[in-house]
């Protein structure tokens, strides 16, 4: 049975919310360090834009964001039409900054957040869209929570996961499980079309984004 971690990657996640969120926003950043993020944290821009390019005209659509950290994509959905925009995250302080930012941007009546990991959440509806983005990197084994996401998407799942062997997967694994004490996970590209598949999703798209693997699919 695989050990149950999201305890400590909730910590982990809380303890740096606001650091991460200044990757998208710049704040309290010189040039230096934003050159710095944009070499060596390009895969979270690039996934951005991956996903933007992809969700295609989300007017009158309802969307979910499972692991939506600081909730840039979330109001991003909101600003591009979305009717709803469901956040699911089990850092609060990742939300506190998505609801500010929500609220900041004029958007937070069609936005709602939920505290609480997808695998003990069950909404009382269904999504056009569900994405998890920077998602699978802290699951050590995924299906159960496929199978779940699955059981509330009707349209398109856009996901996103660490490509396996890349230069930086030994450099996270010591990074952020060895010293920082949240692990990570990396997948092969056969391991997520077969785990997609399993949970009832047909892949109808699968690239490689820098180092990761975007994969469109729908349920089959
Ligand atoms: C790297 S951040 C990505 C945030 C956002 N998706 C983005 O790309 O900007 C990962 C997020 O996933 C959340 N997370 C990790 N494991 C989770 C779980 N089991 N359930 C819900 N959220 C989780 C963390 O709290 C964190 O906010």
């Amino acid at each position: 049975m695989t050990r149950d971690t999201t305890a400590q990657v909730a910590r982990f996640w809380n303890d740096i919310a606001w650091e991460f969120d200044s990757i998208y926003s710049g704040a309290n950043k010189n040039a230096f360090s934003r050159a710095l993020d944009r070499f060596f944290r390009k895969d979270i821009y690039q996934r951005f834009d991956w996903v933007m390019a992809k969700c295609g005209d989300l007017r009158g659509k309802t969307i979910c964001d499972i692991g939506c950290g600081s909730g840039r994509f979330v109001t991003e959905f909101a600003k591009r039409g979305a009717a709803q925009v469901t956040g699911v995250d089990v850092a609060p302080k990742m939300l506190r900054l998505a609801r500010d930012l929500v609220e900041q941007d004029g958007v937070a009546e069609r936005c709602d957040f939920v505290l609480n990991d997808v695998l003990n959440w069950t909404p009382d509806r269904t999504f056009d869209t569900t994405i998890a983005i920077g998602f699978w990197d802290y699951i050590a084994d995924p299906l159960e929570r496929l199978l779940l996401i699955r059981g509330f998407t009707r349209g398109t799942f856009l996901s996103a996961w660490p490509r396996f062997w890349t230069w930086r997967m030994p450099v996270r694994k010591a990074r952020l499980q060895y010293i920082q004490g949240c692990p990570v996970y990396f997948f092969r590209q056969s391991t997520v079309h077969r785990l997609l598949e399993s949970a009832g999703f047909e892949v109808l798209s699968s690239e490689t984004v820098g180092k990761l693997r975007c994969v469109v699919a729908r349920p089959k």
